[in-house]
């Protein structure tokens, strides 16, 4: 594996190979990677003949009071499991090497849509975040395909639409999300609970799989079933942030008549804050 900080060095490498034919996967990550950000390139080495992943806490994505400075960095470790799934490019680039200038002063990308919504209204700025830093790494890496995890739904959506906006010639390919046994979405935030904690914490994944199971059998009264469901997660000592049904293609409310839809949320356990969702195809 090739671990390199230096984007220009990295984009040269990648424009040879893809003279030379070679199709480019790329899967950015903000490392302590665990099995889904495993999955994800497992996923793109099926797609691709070369596989580049990122690792780079991006500081533009991350609220003030947000987990930043304590998010866990495991860099040595992350190398040995790329390593050991065949990645054949590893950036790890600085905070002074995409942004020169601060987070503050530089161009930023913003997606006029969907990121008012979900996580987007309760973390203002965070797309913002996302969308300039995948875009810089993708004017890197310029790869064909790109993996992101559907765990991180709003964020797969986001993408997809940017690079569909800025006609950019990149197939971005959805994964399914990856669940500890008992159900709870892996997650680098999951480090900050105890096992115990985990396993009360998976009532989060049972809780919108309810809500899913009643849809199926036809119940459309969604505003009960979310309030009897935050009801329950609130008995279970989660802060719900958000627990939302809406449509996947915009994330805006759903109706009972719509088909493809998704339940999201948002919801602390002590100190992090987890995410999950559940798409429903009826
Ligand atoms: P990070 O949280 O490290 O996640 C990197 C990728 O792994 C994302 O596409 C995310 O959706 C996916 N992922 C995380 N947990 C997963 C799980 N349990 N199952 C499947 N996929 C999972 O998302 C980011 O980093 C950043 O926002 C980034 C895109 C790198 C931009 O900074």
């Amino acid at each position: 594996m090739n671990i390199i900080q230096d984007p220009l060095l990295l984009q040269n490498e990648l424009l040879k190979l893809k003279r030379r034919g070679k199709k480019i996967g790329f899967v950015p990550t903000m490392g302590n990677l665990h099995e889904g950000h495993l999955s994800l390139v497992e996923l793109a080495r099926q797609h691709s003949d070369i596989v580049v992943s990122s690792i780079f806490v991006n500081p533009m994505q991350f609220g003030p009071n947000e987990d930043y400075d304590n998010y866990p960095r495991t860099l040595e470790a992350d190398k040995s499991k790329l390593k050991q799934y065949n990645v054949d490019f590893l950036f790890t680039p600085t905070n002074e090497i995409i942004y020169p200038f601060g987070k503050e002063q530089h161009t930023s990308v913003q997606l006029n849509r969907l990121t008012n919504k979900l996580c987007g209204a309760k973390r203002p700025g965070h797309f913002k975040g996302v969308t300039t830093v995948v875009n810089i790494f993708f004017n890197i890496v310029q790869p064909d395909i790109a993996v992101f995890g559907k765990k991180d739904y709003q964020q797969f959506l986001i993408i997809q639409s940017m690079v569909s906006d800025l006609m950019m010639p990149i197939k971005i390919i959805g994964a399914e999300i990856k669940r500890e046994k008992n159900g709870l979405a892996l997650s680098s935030r999951n480090q900050y609970l105890t096992e115990a904690q985990k396993d009360s914490a998976s009532l989060l994944q049972q809780t919108i799989k309810e809500i899913a199971e009643n849809i199926k059998q036809g119940d459309r009264a969604y505003s009960e079933l979310i309030e009897r469901a935050k009801h329950t997660l609130l008995s279970y000592n989660f802060k719900v942030d958000y627990l939302e049904i809406v449509k996947q293609s915009d994330l805006e409310a759903a109706s009972p008549s719509d088909n493809s839809i998704l339940i999201a949320v948002a919801a602390w356990y002590g100190s992090p804050r987890l995410i999950d969702n559940l798409e429903i195809n009826l």
